[in-house]
């Protein structure tokens, strides 16, 4: 069964930010011990831009909430410029007054990986996102379910298709240093959250985002999932939104 998204399309990148951030406030707000799951990438840099500027002028406190993230590289560890804990603790935790201990990235350097993924699976089916915050590849994939994912995959090492290594190679300093394995949140694990919002800007994710809303959903878009989920709002900005039908 199809469930209905709702699609902000508002004018810029900064206008989305403000939005999903009133959203998160509003949602959170009203739960004691809240539970927000993010993303990295250049997508919810804003968003974390404006989350900080919030903070410090008085605004929303993270002192009760609990983060989890989707990913984190195989073999990067937290100090590593280009790990996604790094990236976290850089772009967003070392900013406002949310506990270190409460933040959750997977372990990338784990000795066994596979119970690091069920470590891992487990603390979502536990702590299930208040709300998710997920990007778009521009293949479709969400965290790093690459196309072809089963929609039943719970977290697990993935291998990166080569259009993903290509996509964040702009990262780092040479193509080849791009990790070739992710540690991802399944597709199973990411539909646990009790509502999710996703933010797609830009040209390149037009592709992707018109195939997750407007064909039947099937594996080779993971994002089309979300036709299932109950709780999903879309927030894109006319580059990325511009190849979906008007009469949508
Ligand atoms: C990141 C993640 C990825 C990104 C996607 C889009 O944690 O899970 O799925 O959301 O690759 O990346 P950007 O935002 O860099 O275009």
């Amino acid at each position: 069964m199809r469930n209905i998204m709702k699609v902000y399309l508002l004018e810029s990148p900064g206008r989305i930010a403000r939005a999903v951030l009133e959203q998160i406030k509003e949602t959170l707000s009203e739960i004691e011990n809240p539970v927000l799951g993010l993303a990295t990438g250049s997508t919810p840099l804003r968003l974390y831009g404006e989350m900080i500027r919030d903070y410090n002028n008085g605004g929303f406190s993270y002192k009760k909430v609990r983060t989890i993230n989707l990913d984190e590289y195989v073999g990067l560890d937290g100090s590593h410029p280009q790990s996604y804990r790094y990236f976290m603790n850089e772009n967003l935790f070392d900013h406002i007054d949310i506990k270190k201990e409460n933040t959750f990235v997977p372990n990338g350097v784990a000795k066994d990986l596979d119970a690091e993924c069920q470590r891992y699976s487990k603390l979502v089916s536990d702590n299930p996102p208040d709300i998710q915050i997920l990007g778009i590849g521009s293949n479709g994939h969400i965290a790093f379910n690459e196309p072809g994912s089963s929609f039943d995959s719970t977290t697990r090492v993935v291998d990166l298709t080569e259009n993903t290594i290509k996509d964040n190679s702009r990262f780092f300093d040479s193509i080849d240093e791009v990790p070739k394995q992710a540690i991802s949140m399944g597709i199973k694990d990411i539909m646990k959250a009790k509502s999710i919002i996703l933010i797609a800007t830009g040209t390149s994710k037009a592709k992707a985002l018109r195939r997750m809303l407007t064909e039947h959903y099937a594996e080779d878009s993971p994002a089309s999932v979300l036709q299932m989920h109950k709780n999903v709002t879309i927030y894109a900005d006319e580059s990325a939104a511009h190849l979906i039908p008007e009469a949508f």
